[in-house]
């Protein structure tokens, strides 16, 4: 009885089935093996033909003594019609009988199957005894069409991978160090030395200032002066995310936690902060939910994703950041008095700029160089404008100010022409105002005396023969006086 009659192998939609053999009683030893050995030699023949890739075995005249559905189908044969026909009936310029006079193996080659079909290929020599008595065809691709697929979802798949890389990059890692951060006014060092100190310890560390004033920058340089600075630095900025969605983003999700399209499990932030520091911007605007998860992953050390039965213990130093009266919140039950507590122990405060005017001039130099226009000036009159204004921007509106501003200027000046119509405006309002105190009036003098300087130097593109033509003096006494005034 041959196999065909036995459904012992079959092959199904799930794969080839193979039923153990029923018990055979009185058969001899010798027979059964023989029955098993066939039995594997058919499901040998059905793996080859169900096959996703062609073989064809031909004798050592180059005559087929196996051929594969894949094969068969390809060529619009009958598998067994072409046993004994010779390959160059199927392939005319078959290079298979050169495989069998030299022996030597052929792989990943072109093979022409029809004017616009090629395959690609490997030619196996099948030997015995050092004889060549065979070889064994075998497609990789199907065509050349394949591999190009192939290749484009490849490079596609490296460029999403360099693209995320670089995503990942930017949100786990710091860049800013205490060095970056411009400011020789009092308050601002102040807040350098205690945010140092901090940096040291493990402990939560809370910053708080106006937008702008640089916050971001702070947990950058703490994290980069802590014992952690290899680690990652993973920041989220819980005002900009959904209230609904800051859960998953913070703690992360299980594989199948939600039905929908994503259905894979994610990674939270607090998990890739592992062996680094967790930034917390906007820390107010978490919701309460979420505040005590945030408090219970503080107090054990460990997270639970969403959707998930096991806990993963972590290991981070948090820095959060608000803009907003946190005691205020928690007196109206929006923020929670036990998280509160837990970072209102070490807390950095930022100034805001229109209370460290000092640092202006510094802060201007700081941003035309890093805009690759070290060789900027600012006018007098317009740096006095720019000190005298509100700022509720902070720092953060003075940068982007002076982009603007640099790329008004045609020369190396900037001068009060150059300044937002606001911020004019802002300083001709104040200036209208009465003022209600004085200096000594040489000193008025000699400021009035250097913004009058500054602008008519600037009012003739830094030409000091015609500004002292101007102004009626020699350029002997312009040159000193601007000397006098640091022009
Ligand atoms: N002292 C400083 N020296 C140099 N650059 C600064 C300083 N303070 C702030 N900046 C710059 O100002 C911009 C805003 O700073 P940052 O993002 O740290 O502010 P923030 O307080 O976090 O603001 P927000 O509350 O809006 O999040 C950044 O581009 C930063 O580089
Ligand atoms: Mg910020």
């Amino acid at each position: 009885m041959s196999s065909m009659d036995n459904p012992r192998i079959c092959m199904r939609e799930d794969g080839l089935h193979l039923s153990s053999p029923a018990p055979i009683s009185g058969l001899r030893h010798e027979n059964r093996l023989v029955r098993e050995l066939d039995d594997l030699v058919e499901a040998l023949r059905m793996i080859l033909d169900n096959a996703y890739s062609g073989i064809i075995l031909c004798d050592r005249d180059s005559r087929v003594l196996y051929m594969n559905r894949f094969y068969a189908d390809l060529l619009k044969t009958n598998k067994d019609e072409a046993l004994g026909k010779h390959i160059k009936d199927f392939f005319p310029a078959s290079r298979l009988p050169g495989v069998l006079e030299t022996g030597e193996m052929e792989l990943g080659q072109r093979c022409s199957l029809r004017a616009d079909v090629a395959l690609v290929v490997n030619r196996i020599p099948v030997k015995m005894g050092g004889e060549t008595i065979g070889v064994l065809l075998q497609t990789i691709f199907k065509d050349y069409t394949e591999i190009n697929e192939l290749m484009a979802r490849l490079n596609l798949l490296e460029k999403e991978v360099k693209y995320y890389k670089r995503g990942l990059d930017t949100v786990l890692s710091a860049t800013y160090t205490f060095d970056s951060i411009i400011g020789k006014n009092a308050r601002i060092r102040e807040a350098k030395r205690v945010a140092e100190k901090y940096a040291r310890t493990n402990a939560a560390v809370l910053i708080v200032g106006a937008t702008g004033a640089g916050k971001e920058l702070f947990a950058h340089a703490v994290h980069l002066a802590s014992k952690r600075r290899a680690g990652p630095f993973a920041c989220v900025n819980c005002a900009a995310i959904p209230k609904d969605l800051l859960e998953s983003e913070l703690f992360g999700y299980e594989t199948g936690a939600f039905t929908g399209a994503r259905q894979k499990g994610k990674a939270g932030r607090i998990e890739l902060a592992h062996k680094g520091t967790l930034f917390l911007d906007e820390i107010g605007d978490i919701p309460l939910a979420a505040q005590s998860k945030l408090l219970r992953v503080l107090e054990t050390r460990h997270i639970e994703k969403l959707g998930g039965l096991k806990t993963l213990e972590v290991d981070f130093r948090l820095i959060a950041a608000t803009n907003r009266d946190l005691r205020a919140m928690m007196d109206r039950n929006e923020f929670r008095e036990d998280l509160f507590y837990r970072l209102n122990t070490m807390i950095v405060e930022i100034p805001s700029l229109s209370e460290r005017t000092e640092d202006i001039p510094d802060l201007v130099r700081h941003f035309l160089y890093s805009m690759g226009k070290g060789s900027t000036r600012v006018s007098d009159s317009a740096m006095n404008i720019l000190r005298s204004y509100q700022w509720p921007g902070n720092v953060r509106e003075l940068k982007n100010m002076f982009e603007r501003a640099v790329s008004l200027a045609e020369g190396d000046l900037i001068n009060v022409d150059h300044l937002p119509y606001e911020i004019r405006t802002y300083a001709s309002k104040c200036s209208q105002s009465p003022r209600t105190a004085f200096k000594p009036l040489a000193e008025e003098l000699a400021c009035y005396e250097k913004q009058i300087l500054s602008e008519a130097i600037s009012m003739n593109k830094g030409n000091m023969a015609k500004t002292a033509r101007v102004l009626r003096v020699s350029r002997s006494t312009l040159y000193e006086k601007c000397k006098v005034h640091g022009i």
